[in-house]
């Protein structure tokens, strides 16, 4: 059993959305997935870190999940700033029975394990210049909370490790009511997504004041998942 991690699958199987404009990454992005998680086992686990379906509703998305419902392994899912589809855990997992989708789980004020390994993680928060200060800091605040939340019901694993979708830290933004959350509950590595493009070369990677910082987005690791080590 494995532990894989990777982002902004941006898939629009249900609806019109190329994802070609965005570069030649992304050309024939479908079966770069399906050729990239053909090395997982029925028994390995997967993070999606956000951006997963550019469907507007759950219906909209069902192509989608059935996709990844294909792809072997558990898939954990958590929500991107493009997942319009989202809804409350139970309404997405009723969805999910209700349409014979079995593999995927939803990591959301909670926690999930894999060889003993917590599993934790929230969507994060860049900030965004459209809002009010005062409405920036209620959504890193609830965020926070909600770290929080996953983190706690991991209190009595050895290792927890920490998926977002926003990077934790980027250009000059730091998420230090993340990072204080992280170094309470003694995780060492983050994973993140989000950063396409030209904004991989602003990606912070390696090692930060005790925690190990790994970008997941699937242009950047060629939509191959990447092998979450422990
Ligand atoms: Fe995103
Ligand atoms: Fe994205």
């Amino acid at each position: 059993m494995a532990l894989y991690a990777i982002g902004d699958l941006h898939l629009s199987l249900g609806t019109n959305k190329p994802m070609d404009v965005f570069g030649g990454g992304w050309v024939d992005y479908t079966d770069k997935l399906t050729a990239g998680f053909s090395s997982l086992n029925a028994d390995d686990v997967c993070v999606l870190c956000g951006d997963i379906s550019w469907g507007m509703s759950l219906d909209e998305s069902l192509e989608d999940f059935k996709f990844i419902d294909r792809l072997p392994g558990k898939k954990i899912i958590l929500k991107g700033n493009h997942d319009y589809w989202w809804a409350t855990a139970a309404k997405m997992e009723s969805f999910f029975s209700s349409n014979g989708i079995t593999s995927i789980e939803i990591l959301h004020n909670n926690c999930y394990y894999c060889s003993g390994v917590a599993i934790c993680g929230t969507r994060g928060w860049l900030g965004d210049e459209q809002l009010t200060a005062e409405q920036n800091a209620k959504i890193y605040s609830r965020e926070t909370t909600r770290l929080r939340a996953s983190l706690q019901a991991a209190k009595n694993a050895d290792v927890k490790i920490c998926f977002f979708h926003y990077p934790v830290r980027f250009k000059n933004i730091v998420c230090h009511e993340f990072i204080t959350a992280m170094d309470e509950f003694g995780v060492k590595s983050c994973y993140y997504g989000h950063l396409h493009g030209e904004g991989h070369r602003l990606a912070v990677r390696g090692l930060v004041d005790g925690i190990n910082y790994e970008i997941v987005s699937a242009d950047f690791v060629d939509f191959v998942p990447r092998k979450v080590s422990y």
